[in-house]
């Protein structure tokens, strides 16, 4: 998720104003940052790793001419946060800018294609391959127009795209387009402008006109022209009257980021089905090949762990062993080598304990994996091949949108591992395959229909002390991560472990109206789970269970329920039956007057061990 920025001024210098707008853009990417303006009918350009205020403290981003520009705050997915591969970049003539938020997934082929008419590519980016694509229909139809030319260039183009395009040749013009990635336009009597998200130029505009998916739009000082990319008929569209303060706006409406990124789960989901392959492979590769791997993680990335075994043993064959990364040097130091395979998993990249653990691992010659949201981050450095899950920045310290990302790329090396193991069937692999394509949807499915009732599920169990969790098979990984979230934002105390184990002395702590949360896919632990529940039952608990819709049997066993679509795989189960506990764990934090935000003791990434 990265942010994007342009203007038009009737007055003035266009830079200044593009920095600020970035500033209020940088919850969106901030490894690396960059401003192109256009003045006289030259192109100007300032760009280089690091934040903001970093990057003009070296650079000066006011220090562009021209009235007209563009600028673009970086989150890494493809190519490490370095000044080359920093927004905007520019075609072979250096005439043409152009930022971008999104994923090309067919980036490599273009850029093959392009660089056999002679295109030469600077940076290791796939926005790159956009601006050269542009350039390239221009050389074909030098009589085009650039808005024509954007238009021609974004039909070859698949995945995810919010681009805003300048060029020497129309220095009057900004030429926008987007496909999944957000992209609205602000306008007032003095200025034009375009931006991923609503507070880049909200304090300068409260008119905003939202650009739908698979539009294209002019700006220039007369106004704003949309066009459909399919077939370039006109849509009219009046602006609306943005309501929202700027704190607001930053969260897109939400109260909390916490909110925020739980709805962006089915967003960030699609992002993560854009993974770049070959990364994918090499890693199944390296984990076929050892004598045995270790999952090292903590916090909710160790459940994405604890989760992940469960998948590469029921899909793979394939023996590993989560462990919490505090425990590792403890546990393996000693026994961990050169045929050891270490797959960490670190949402920030830079958790002492899992680096710890991963250094340990690098000191005993063992083969260090990484998957992480955070591309140039310790982790990525430290490891031999690392995948990135492009879930843009969380700002929320309870990690949400990171953990079903994280649990959608596990499954992904899961499958590629099955398939290079001859374990599954192709069919077996494409009906795995699509289910988890699906999965975006199947979330979005699940927030917009149960959301309501987990809130008033909430307000009922507001001022309860304390709470279990449990699950069986792969679901003890979605009872523990909805233990941590409930504990961490919502200050209540929670115990989760699987079910089976009740009955071996936690079951003590039973009594009267004790909420136990259970969380009931229908797969093979389904019929096991409903003894679970019904001992449970018996000693006068009260039952919150996750459920598959329509599941008459424990709905009767329940005193409450939450339903998931049906038909999700057991493997995939947690991404979607994780969704009701996250909401829970907020709306309770809420309800019990805590910002699920900024809890308590807790920091985003714990760098100290
Ligand atoms: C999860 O909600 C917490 N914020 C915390 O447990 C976190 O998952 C843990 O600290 C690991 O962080 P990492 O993924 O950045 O390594």
């Amino acid at each position: 998720m990265c942010g994007i920025f342009g203007c038009i001024l009737k007055n003035g210098n266009a830079a200044p104003v593009i920095h600020e707008a970035l500033k209020r853009l940088e919850y969106r990417g901030y490894d690396s940052v960059g401003e192109a303006t256009i003045h006289n009918g030259k192109l100007y350009i300032k760009k280089d790793q690091g934040k903001i205020d970093e990057v003009h403290k070296t650079r000066n981003l006011d220090d562009l001419p021209g009235s007209l520009g563009i600028g673009h705050t970086r989150w890494a997915t493809h190519g490490a946060p370095l000044e080359v591969n920093a927004h905007p970049h520019v075609d072979c003539s250096g005439q043409i800018a152009l930022v971008h938020n999104g994923i090309i997934e067919n980036f490599s082929e273009l850029k093959l294609e392009l660089e056999g008419l002679g295109h030469v590519f600077k940076s290791r980016t796939d926005t790159e391959v956009i601006v050269h694509l542009i350039e390239q229909v221009l050389k074909n139809n030098p009589s085009l127009g650039l808005a024509d030319a954007v238009l021609e260039a974004t039909k070859r183009l698949d995945g995810s795209y919010a681009i805003a395009v300048i060029s020497t040749k129309e220095p009057n013009k900004i030429i926008c387009a987007r496909h999944e990635s957000p992209l609205v336009v602000g306008v007032n009597e003095n200025a034009i402008y375009c931006a991923s998200d609503i507070p880049a130029f909200l304090p300068l505009t409260n008119k905003a006109v939202i650009i739908n998916d698979g539009e294209l739009v002019t700006l220039s000082l007369e106004g704003y022209e949309i066009k459909k990319i399919t077939d370039a008929s006109l849509v009219l569209r009046e602006p609306k009257i943005i309501d929202w303060t700027p704190e607001m706006a930053v969260k897109q409406g939400y109260p909390h980021f916490m909110l925020k990124e739980i709805h962006e789960q089915p967003e960030t989901l699609r992002n993560t089905l854009r993974l770049q392959e070959h990364y994918l492979d090499l890693m199944a590769t390296f984990l076929d090949r050892a004598r045995e791997v270790f999952l090292v993680a903590c916090g909710t990335s160790y459940h994405a762990c604890l989760a992940a075994s469960y998948m590469f043993s029921k899909l793979a064959f394939l023996a590993t062993y989560p462990v919490i990364a505090s425990e590792f040097v403890e546990q393996h130091g000693k026994s961990v080598n050169i045929d050891s395979t270490i797959l960490a998993v670190s949402q920030s990249g830079e958790t002492a304990d899992t680096l710890a653990a991963v250094n340990c691992a690098r000191q005993r010659a063992a083969t260090v994996l990484g998957l992480t949201n955070v591309i140039g981050s310790t982790l990525t450095r430290v490891s031999r091949v690392y995948v990135g899950q492009q879930s843009g920045p969380e700002i929320g310290v309870a990690a949400t949108k990171t953990f079903s990302s994280q649990l959608s790329v596990l499954a992904q090396l899961a499958l590629r591992l099955a398939k290079k193991r001859g374990k599954v069937s192709q069919d077996e692999m494409d009906f795995l395959a699509e289910k988890l394509e699906k999965l975006p949807d199947t979330v979005e499915t699940i927030i917009q229909t149960q959301e309501e009732k987990v809130k008033q599920i909430a307000k009922k169990y507001k001022d309860a002390k304390t709470f279990f969790f449990l699950g069986r098979g792969i679901s003890t990984a979605t009872a523990y991560e909805g233990r941590l979230k409930l504990m961490e934002i919502a200050y209540v105390p929670a115990i989760a472990f699987p079910a089976g184990e009740s009955k071996h002395g936690p079951i003590s702590l039973v009594e009267q109206g004790f909420p136990v949360v259970f969380v009931c896919p229908k797969d093979e632990t389904h019929k096991i789970l409903i003894g679970n529940i019904m001992e449970m039952k018996a000693r006068g608990a009260s039952i919150i269970a996750v459920i598959e819709e329509g599941d008459e049997e424990i709905k009767k066993l329940a005193d409450d329920y939450i339903e998931v679509p049906k038909g999700i795989p057991e493997v995939l189960s947690p991404i979607p039956f994780v969704i009701p506990l996250q909401l829970l764990a907020y709306y309770m934090a809420v309800e019990r007057g805590h910002n699920p935000d900024m809890p308590r003791n807790l920091a985003k990434s714990v760098t100290v061990k």
